[in-house]
C-alpha cells in the first residue's frame, strides 16, 4: 500500500497564520505539523509516500523534508496543486504515482496518539473497496458523520446540523485504484469543492465500506482551537511523538 499525505489548502481558517506559510508547516507543539501524518504513514508499514502540496511556500516542504531521511526514508515524492478544490481534487493528482496499488490517505492537519497498522493490515486482507476511522467526539457537526446501523456505514454526512451519530471521521481514508474514477464523477458541493465525503459515500453504496475506531486520541489541527488542542495533547501525552523525537535528532534534510 502507498501514502498519501494531503498538505494543501489555503488555511483559511488559520490566517494570519498562513498568510505567508503552509498551514502544515506550522508547529504542533516542537515539531513542524507535517511531521505528524508522515510519522503515521511510516509507523503504519508505509514508506512509499507522495506529499500533494499547493500555494506559495511548496518549495518549503523539501527544504524542510527532503528524501525523509528523518522518517527512515530513502525518498519522498511530491505534486503540486494548483489553485484549490478540496480534499478529493488534492487526491486525484496523485494517480499517476497509485498506479494500481491501493492508498491510504492522511489529511495533513490530522494528528494521531497512536498506530493504524492493524486497521491498514485489516485493509490490505479486506482485498479491495475502502475502510475509514471513527473517532468519538463532543462536537461531530464539525466533521463528516457517519450513519451507523451496527456494522454497517449507512451514509456520511459532511457537517451535519443535526448529526445521526457521535463520531467523526477522521482523515486518515484506505481506497483500491477505483478511488480516482469515483472521483472524475464527482460534483463541487456547496462549498464548491470535490468532497471526500462524497467519494466514501460512493464506497458506501457499492457495499465496500468498512470502518473501525481509532483508539488514542485524535485531532485535527485547522482552527486556533483545534492547533492549540494537538499541541497540548502533544505535549502532554506524546503522539507519535517519540518516533519524531528520534526523527528531529536525525536531522531532517538530507
Ligand atoms: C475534512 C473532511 C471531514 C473530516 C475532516 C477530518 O474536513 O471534509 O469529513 O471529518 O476533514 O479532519 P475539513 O478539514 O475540510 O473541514
Amino acid at each position: 500500500m502507498k501514502g498519501v499525505v494531503l498538505a494543501g489548502g489555503s488555511g483559511s481558517r488559520l490566517r494570519p497564520l498562513t498568510s505567508v506559510t503552509n498551514k502544515h508547516l506550522l508547529p504542533v507543539f516542537d515539531q513542524p505539523m507535517i511531521y505528524y501524518p508522515i510519522q503515521t504513514l511510516v509507523n503504519a508499514g508505509i514508506t512509499d509516500i507522495m506529499i500533494v502540496t499547493g500555494g506559495n511556500s511548496a518549495g518549503d516542504f523539501l527544504k524542510l523534508l527532503g528524501n525523509g531521511k528523518a522518517f527512515g526514508l530513502k525518498h519522498l515524492n511530491y505534486t503540486y496543486q494548483e489553485g484549490e478544490g478540496g480534499i478529493a481534487a488534492a487526491l486525484s493528482l496523485v494517480e499517476h504515482f497509485a498506479g494500481s496499488d491501493p492508498i491510504c490517505v492522511v489529511l495533513g492537519d490530522n494528528i494521531i496518539q497512536g498506530n493504524i497498522r492493524a486497521a491498514a493490515d485489516a485493509y490490505r486482507e479486506q482485498g479491495g473497496g475502502a475502510k475509514i476511522l471513527l473517532k468519538s467526539v463532543p462536537d461531530p457537526q464539525r466533521f463528516g458523520v457517519p450513519e451507523l446501523d451496527g456494522k454497517r456505514v449507512v451514509q456520511i454526512e459532511e457537517k451535519p446540523p443535526s448529526p445521526k451519530s457521535e463520531y467523526a471521521v477522521i482523515g486518515i481514508y484506505m481506497y483500491d485504484a477505483r478511488v480516482f474514477e469515483i472521483i472524475r464523477t464527482l460534483k463541487p458541493s456547496g462549498r464548491g469543492e470535490l468532497e471526500i465525503t462524497d467519494v466514501n459515500n460512493a464506497y458506501i453504496e457499492r457495499g465496500e465500506m468498512t470502518w473501525d475506531k481509532l483508539e488514542g486520541w485524535w485531532s485535527d489541527a485547522g482552527t486556533f482551537e483545534s492547533l492549540l488542542h494537538a499541541s497540548n495533547l502533544v505535549a502532554e501525552t506524546g503522539a507519535n511523538h517519540q518516533e519524531l523525537k528520534h526523527a528531529a535528532e536525525a536531522g531532517a534534510n538530507g
